[in-house]
């Protein structure tokens, strides 16, 4: 096909590939919805209904998008972690990005009236988006950290001033009230004055919204799948019942945000143990063929990649090792 004289302006399209083996992570954000909620007259401090819309567009780009394999969800944003040696649209930068906040907004336009049958949506929503990439596992992990850490601060806060509101007092004086607190003397506030046991409060509010992929060794109904231990090849990795199971992939961590009051001063959580960065886990099965007895070369068993699998909304801790520990293939 002859090429048009205006052809050559297709140079002015640069490039803008993601560098290669790096963890992408794509953050959406709600743009206004400090007036959208009050237009839409969200609760307060939290709204199920908006939240369960959040993660519901969260699992459809992650049911179009497989290599999109982790959500994490609070508030108006969520963050989806890309795998690291994904291709998708040859890692260009603004496909990936744009491509993931379209969806998400068109699926919450729309899925709003499931959510919110009786509120017709006024205006038409938006959401802006970055990407933004991390080149090891301490800082893909501390960065997850941080927003559930963000998710716990901003909604201890939220609660015990809406606490303060609701018992009487005015938004300036609740503010002022909470001038200088920390979160054991918020925990106090909302015990003493309103019988309110923060750990209590819905586990979505306290600790945001994790969406994963179930491993499908998971639907086993006396097996659990556990990642090998250190030293463990991935031939030696197997299946145990769930009793013998030290680290079920849907086991909570012991470990309680909630709870932890080096958020306050701005202190990390740093539970890591140094057992990370095990091998990659194979499902091994019964079938396998020895290689010494039929002189063929053993069947190679693809690892699971997290990429295949139902996509379910959890609310636990990912702070600690638990959560990373039960699932490898997040960090590979
Ligand atoms: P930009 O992101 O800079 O455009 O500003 P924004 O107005 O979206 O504020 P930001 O993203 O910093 O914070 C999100 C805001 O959304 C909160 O401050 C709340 O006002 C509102 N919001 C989010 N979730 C809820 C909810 O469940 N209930 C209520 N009442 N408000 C919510
Ligand atoms: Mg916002």
């Amino acid at each position: 096909m002859a090429k048009s004289r205006f052809e050559y302006v297709r140079n002015f399209e640069l490039p803008d590939p993601l560098m290669p083996n790096t963890y992408i992570v794509v953050r959406i954000d709600g743009r206004g919805f400090h007036k959208f909620s009050d237009t839409h007259s969200f609760e307060k401090p939290n709204d199920r209904r908006a939240l369960d819309l959040m993660d519901m567009a969260a699992k459809s780009v992650m049911g179009e998008y497989k290599d999109v394999i982790l959500g994490f969800g609070e508030s108006d944003e969520y963050s989806f972690l890309v795998k690291r040696s994904s291709t998708m649209y040859s890692r260009r930068r603004s496909k990936i990005s744009s491509s993931i906040v379209s969806l998400f907004t068109s699926s919450y336009v729309f899925y709003w009236s499931q959510y919110f049958p009786n509120t017709p949506l006024r205006y038409p929503p938006s959401f802006d988006s970055r990407v933004v990439l991390y080149p090891g596992e301490k800082e893909l992990r501390d960065y997850f950290s941080w927003r559930q850490a963000d998710t716990h601060i901003n909604n201890l806060y939220n609660t015990t001033f809406w606490a303060l509101v609701h018992g009487g007092q005015t938004t300036t004086e609740a503010n002022k009230t909470l001038q200088g607190t920390d979160s054991k003397d918020k925990n106090e506030i909302l015990f003493s004055q309103y019988g309110i046991n923060y750990n209590n409060v819905p586990a979505m509010y306290r600790k945001g919204s994790v969406c994963v992929r179930e491993h499908p060794s998971s639907h086993a109904s006396t097996s659990a799948w556990t990642p090998p231990s250190r030293g463990q090849t991935a031939g030696e990795t197997s299946m145990r019942t769930a009793s013998q199971s030290t680290s079920s992939p849907f086991s909570s961590s012991k470990k309680d945000i909630s709870t932890d009051t080096s958020f306050d001063n701005g202190g990390i959580l740093d539970g890591r143990s140094d057992d990370e960065g095990s091998t990659v886990p194979v499902v091994r099965t019964d079938q396998e063929e020895k290689p010494w007895r039929t002189g063929k070369k053993p069947k190679r068993v693809k690892p699971y990649e997290g990429t295949e699998g139902e996509v379910v909304v959890i609310h636990e801790d990912i702070i600690g090792n638990t959560f990373w520990d039960a699932r490898p293939w997040l960090l590979s």
